[in-house]
């Protein structure tokens, strides 16, 4: 596996606005080469930054929004107007002040009794949109993943089911430890993205981004291990303190 990629900036406001601007060159590279952009949002609340910039100059005059269309890596348990939902973030910070079209927003249904079936409703949703059909995976021109304290990313914990998904697109995901169900797009279809890209800001991630990069492999415990896209671009955006722990050239 070739070195990771991994970028350090002084701190949150510098990541963010570093983040902005990757987001707008390659917005702006895949829309002048295919006419659209695809991208899969990462939720929490690291990416709030970087999406209240997209949605202010001079990246929101960049980007030809109604090429965008944007899905998730993956969402809370909750309906979509929840204070936890990873789609009410994205449409505060970003989605309400641009002009991307309501069809271009591709919103996993985490309000669903059944996780199960919204799981299998997405996948089906995002394979026709990419008219890929199993076992060809869709391939999103961007994921953007968080990573957690615990070395998760997108809702792939420690040690739960989502983890050997295996083909499948998106999965139910139960999460014991936070007693909570999650949906996720599965490691299959992140690593077979054209470029994804970390976004990991605090000191408090130091330890598990210092476990993900440099120490032994162990997915089971640290699943952002399980990221390296086949045939795409992998990229470490950190600021200093979750950085503080590599031993960096
Ligand atoms: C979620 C995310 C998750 C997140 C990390 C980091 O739904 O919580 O998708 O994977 O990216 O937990 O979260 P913070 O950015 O809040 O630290």
């Amino acid at each position: 596996m070739s070195e990771p990629d991994i970028r350090v900036y002084p701190d949150p406001s510098e990541l963010a606005r570093e983040a902005a601007r990757h987001f707008s060159e390659l917005a702006r590279e895949h829309i002048a080469r295919g006419g659209r952009f695809t991208v899969a949002l990462s939720g929490g609340s690291t990416p709030r930054r970087m999406l209240e910039l997209l949605a202010s100059e001079p990246y929101a005059g960049q980007i030809h929004w109604p090429s965008v269309y944007f899905f998730w890596g993956d969402e809370r348990a909750v309906p979509p107007d929840h204070p936890e939902s990873n789609y009410r973030m994205a449409r505060e910070s970003l989605l309400d002040k641009v002009p991307v079209p309501g069809k271009n927003i591709f919103r996993m249904q985490g309000e669903a009794e059944d996780l199960n079936l919204a799981a299998e409703e997405y996948s089906d949703e995002v394979g026709k949109f990419f008219k890929s059909a199993a076992p060809e995976l869709p391939r999103f021109d961007l994921v953007l993943l968080g990573m957690g304290a615990d070395g998760h990313t997108a809702s792939l914990f420690p040690d739960t089911a989502a983890l050997r998904a295996g083909e499948k697109i998106a999965v139910a995901n139960r999460v014991e430890k936070l007693n909570a169900d999650r949906l996720t797009l599965t490691p299959a279809t992140i690593n077979n993205a054209r470029n994804v890209t970390f976004l990991v800001a605090g000191e408090d991630k130091a330890p598990a981004l210092k476990s993900v990069l440099e120490g032994p492999r162990d997915p089971e415990t640290y699943p952002s291990q399980l990221i390296h896209p086949e045939e795409g671009r992998l990229l470490w955006l950190a600021d200093s303190g979750a950085a503080s722990l590599l031993s960096l050239s």
